[in-house]
């Protein structure tokens, strides 16, 4: 099985890096515009083989797509990342031209392959390869909510003081501080709705702690966070590979799920073989269902920026 991830910066190489440990591929494909940049990680990463005992040859190319021929799975996180101060709506334009072009080329030389988008605005860039590769929906998937999701548990860990392992919950709608949404009612730990074991002032601390969790990351470090989308990338790599049929949210094309249609957004989604597979519908209250479809007109007027 071979993959690919376009894009060797912060977020493609720790995809990368977490995909060769946990030896999902028995080749992996590094590419990246930057003459030599791809090349070099993926020396650097080829180097910890012995040290880490995996077993997967990682190899680096500069824009030369033939080398990602036959790839199951191509990850796509080429782009330009967020300042400080940044929107992630901001990147529209310039990340649209480079997430187009890309993908038109993996699927020159793959055309069996199962998209993951990770650049942003990513709701708005999933949308963009659904209408413009002409592929099945569901071997497009956007990662974002997989990410909010993690950060959700991370805080409500912090606020728990638990293990985040032990907690379930999802982060629906767009991927972007206003328009994400933490099911904070049907998050749990150990089973035990957390509704009944924080008050209600903390639990709304860690829904907004959540959505702002990248703004805080790129504040502190300057550009945005790799650690996390790299796992959360290879999170979803894994799931399909390995045909897991694991639960994640995704970025993926609606048709009439949770109230909408002809949009890219955030539910929760079983993800295998086949890319995703099945919408889960949690039932939302109306309240929800309202805060879901504010984040889908959010996104819809991104949207319509790739038509001007
Ligand atoms: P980075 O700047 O470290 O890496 C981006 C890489 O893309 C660079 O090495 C650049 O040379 C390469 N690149 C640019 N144009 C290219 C092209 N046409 N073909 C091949 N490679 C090209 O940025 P970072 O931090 O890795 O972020 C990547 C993207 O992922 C950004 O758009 C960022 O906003 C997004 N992101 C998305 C997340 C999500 O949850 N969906 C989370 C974190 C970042």
């Amino acid at each position: 099985m071979k993959i690919t991830v376009v894009g060797a910066g912060a977020v493609g190489a720790t995809c990368a890096d977490n995909i060769a440990r946990k030896e999902l591929a028995e080749e992996l494909v590094l590419l990246d515009i930057k003459e030599g940049f791809a090349e070099g990680k993926a020396i650097d990463m080829m180097q910890t083989a012995t040290l880490l005992g995996f077993d997967t040859k990682i190899t680096g190319v500069t824009n030369d797509y033939s080398k990602t021929a036959g790839s199951a799975v191509a990850v796509i996180t080429s782009g330009l990342p967020r300042k400080p101060g940044m929107t992630r709506e901001e990147l529209i334009g310039i990340n649209a031209g480079i997430v187009k072009g890309v993908a038109e080329n993996i699927l020159k030389y793959s055309p069996d392959a199962i998209i993951i988008v990770i650049s942003n605005p990513m709701d708005t860039m999933t949308y963009l390869a659904l209408k413009s590769l002409g592929l099945p929906k569901n071997r497009i998937i956007g990662m974002g909510g997989t990410l909010d999701s993690a950060r959700f548990k991370y805080y409500l860990s912090v606020a728990l003081n638990c293990n985040s392992n032990d907690l379930q919950g999802f982060v629906i709608g767009g991927h972007g501080d206003t328009t994400m949404i933490p099911l904070t009612r049907y998050a749990t730990y150990q089973s035990l709705p957390v509704t009944e074991l924080l008050d209600k002032a903390t639990l709304a601390k860690v829904a907004a702690d959540t959505m702002v969790g990248g703004a805080t990351l790129t504040g502190l470090l300057g550009t945005s966070a790799w650690y996390a989308p790299g796992a959360a990338g290879a999170a979803l790599v894994e799931s399909i590979v390995r045909d897991e049929k694991k639960l994640f949210t995704c970025c993926v094309a609606l048709d009439g799920e949770y109230g909408q249609k002809d949009i890219c957004l955030g539910v929760p989604v079983i993800v295998g073989r086949n890319g995703w597979e099945k919408v889960i519908d949690y039932k939302l209250n109306e309240e929800e269902q309202a805060s879901f479809n504010k984040s889908a007109d959010a996104v819809r007027a991104m949207n319509s920026v790739l038509h001007d």
